[in-house]
């Protein structure tokens, strides 16, 4: 979709800077959005805003109460309302279950769990201003739906991801606030670099066989991140009025075969 469909709206994407929330950022500012870029990297967030037509940035530590509050009260002095929200924002974690610490999981989930949960609540009186019509789009996973090694406090936050996006859907869709996510698969961005810095995930051998060689996604190719910019732009346009509480697949067909 092209020429303003989102002509007017505010949009908060957190995790703007780079990846997916960039794509998305972009994405939502070619439909016409005005768009803030929400990260906890201030100077990446300031180089990818000026790239937009009508975007800022804003630095934001979504695992921060603190940060969090100040963030909502920068938009409410400078927009005074915030139509969509896009809750990207998110760290990876491979720690294997017998080197998982106490303090590691939390962090983990305070980022990525609770932070979309902080944001949203705080930002929830901005998202009522206009009356009905806001729209949040929540970034889940595949990892949220499916088991995988290394994986239990990243997927366990992908999880509640998911159901946070079916009950707050519950919560307000008699205020006219539609939410609903997306779960993209394997796609290529930084966060799916190796952590022992040897390179990306998709590029290992195993991955080749499995993904595309034999066949684990469909489609035989990685996602790309325009790949999930484009359903979220769907999930805020008037073409997804009747459409609530949905966790919408976006990874080349991989969850679909065992
Ligand atoms: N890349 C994939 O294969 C993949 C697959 C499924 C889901 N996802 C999800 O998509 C979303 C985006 O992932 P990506 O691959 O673009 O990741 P990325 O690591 O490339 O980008 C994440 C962005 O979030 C920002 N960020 C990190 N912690 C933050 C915090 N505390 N407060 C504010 N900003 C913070 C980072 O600075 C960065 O700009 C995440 O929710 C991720 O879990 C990614």
């Amino acid at each position: 979709m092209t020429g303003g469909a989102l002509q007017g709206k505010i949009s908060v994407v957190t995790g703007g800077a780079r990846g997916i929330g960039a794509a998305i950022a972009a994405r939502l500012s070619a439909d016409g959005a005005t768009v803030i870029i929400a990260d906890i990297d201030a100077q990446a967030a300031t180089s990818q805003a000026v790239l937009l037509k009508n975007g800022s940035a804003m630095q934001i530590d979504i695992g921060s109460d603190a940060s969090v509050v100040k963030f909502a009260d920068f938009l409410k002095n400078e927009f005074g309302r915030c139509n969509i929200l896009v809750n990207n924002a998110a760290i990876l974690d491979m720690t294997g279950i017998n080197e998982l610490t106490m303090a590691r999981y939390r962090h983990v989930l305070n980022i990525n769990q609770d932070g979309a949960v902080r944001l949203t609540t705080a930002l929830l009186p901005l998202l009522l201003a206009d009356g009905p019509g806001a729209r949040i789009v929540n970034i889940s996973s595949i990892m949220g739906l499916r088991g995988q090694p290394n994986s239990v406090p990243y997927s366990m936050a992908k999880g509640a991801i998911a159901n946070f996006t079916r009950s707050l859907a519950a919560d307000l869709g008699h205020q006219g606030i539609n939410v609903n996510a997306i779960a993209p698969g394997f796609i290529d961005t930084e966060m799916a670099q190796l952590p022992d810095g040897s390179g990306h995930e998709h590029e290992t051998k195993e991955f080749l066989d499995i993904y595309l060689k034999y066949g684990r996604i469909l489609l035989r190719r990685v996602g790309q991140p325009e790949d999930i910019a484009g359903p979220v732009s769907f999930l805020c346009s008037k073409d997804a009025d009747y459409i609530t509480g949905q966790v919408i697949l976006v990874d080349g067909g991989v969850s679909a075969t065992f």
